[in-house]
């Protein structure tokens, strides 16, 4: 029972069977289930049209589900309670034109009720944080590239200090500089004890920040877990040496290998099979250059899901492993 209880109470977000369509014909969440625990950084990632950004209305009230149970900050959700506690970055942010980039933080904070001596002291504060420079804090914002509208966007959704941060594709229309950026006020986001959800497809950005992943695909998750969870099983081993490797293809395949681009590629994460197949080849003297494990990336995942999707085989549960292995990029 303490146990279930703690579990609940260190859970930041905790999805249970969301479901929306819109109209008749797109059924754009078929029962999604996500937790993410307080202090995270969590990453949902998906193709185009897979559901990440009508998740996140959903979680914050934009659009109402067809079906949804659990707690967001321990609140019911689609029920925020007080403004203070979430902070949000829609995928498409407009402000208006008028108003300067200050101006807009200050409403946005008096929105969430921030008092007038903290807006005055942490609007500037902010806007540099984001790299919005001195100089355009008093420029209208339709002055402003794409680029500073969207670090303007990631700015309001911090000005009320909230616990729980939900961005929607936080990097989109940044250049490098921008993008290291937001991966370091995340990460300091993150040593202060925030809680943050992000959508996103730039998977390397994701390897980078995040803790935890959920993919989506064709509206349920796919896969969810830490990356060294959602990687770990898929190792491959890559063996070169010195000559014809397809000579040996009968004694590989022996060990559960295969011959692969002039390579001997031990194709499971199995040390001793690795051991016998190195034996095997000191054993007739033939010279090995090198023995390189290969971890798969995030997007070797993300591909497998996609390509096992596309052969019309069905998405797994989160925790399991996929129905088909596929290769490394090396
Ligand atoms: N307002 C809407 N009316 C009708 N269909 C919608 C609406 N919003 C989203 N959809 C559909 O719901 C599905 C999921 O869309 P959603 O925007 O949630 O995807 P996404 O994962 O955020 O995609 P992207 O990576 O392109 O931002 C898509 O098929 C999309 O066409
Ligand atoms: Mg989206």
């Amino acid at each position: 029972m303490t146990t279930h209880v703690t579990e609940i109470t260190s859970l930041a977000v905790d999805l249970i069977g969301v479901k929306k369509s819109y109209g008749r014909s797109v059924e754009a969440l078929r029962g999604v289930n996500i937790q993410v625990r307080k202090g995270e950084v969590f990453g949902l990632l998906g193709p185009n049209g897979a559901g990440k950004s009508t998740l996140v209305k959903i979680m914050m009230t934009v659009v109402r589900p067809d079906a949804v149970a659990g707690t967001i900050l321990g609140r019911p959700i689609g029920h925020l309670g007080k403004k203070s506690v979430m902070g949000y970055l829609p995928e498409v942010t407009r402000f208006p034109n008028y108003l300067t980039g200050r101006q807009v933080l200050d409403y946005y904070a008096q929105l969430s009720d921030v008092s007038a001596s903290d807006r005055r002291r942490v609007i500037p504060e902010l806007m540099e944080r984001v790299g919005l420079s001195h100089r355009w804090h008093d420029v209208r914002c339709s002055k402003y590239s794409k680029g500073m509208l969207r670090r303007l966007g990631l700015a309001q959704s911090l000005v009320n200090d909230p616990e729980l941060v939900v961005l929607d594709e936080p990097t989109d229309g940044l250049d490098p500089i921008g993008r290291r950026d937001v991966r370091e006020l995340l990460t300091e986001l993150r040593s202060t004890g925030k809680t943050i959800f992000l959508n996103s497809h730039l998977l390397s950005e994701i390897e980078m920040v995040c803790d935890r992943v959920a993919i989506l695909n064709q509206g349920l998750v796919a896969r969810q877990g830490t990356l060294t969870e959602l990687t770990d099983h898929s190792v491959e081993c890559h063996i070169k040496v010195d000559g014809d490797a397809a000579a040996l293809t009968a004694e590989v395949e022996q060990q559960g290998g295969e011959i692969r681009d002039g390579m001997i590629v031990m194709t499971q994460h199995d040390g001793e099979k690795v051991n016998n197949m190195i034996d095997l080849l000191r054993g007739k003297g033939i010279m090995i250059e090198s023995v390189v494990p290969h971890r798969f990336s995030l997007e070797d995942v993300f591909v497998q899901i996609l390509g096992a999707d596309a052969r019309g085989l069905k998405t797994v549960e989160p925790g399991k492993t996929p129905p088909v292995a596929a290769r490394p990029v090396s």
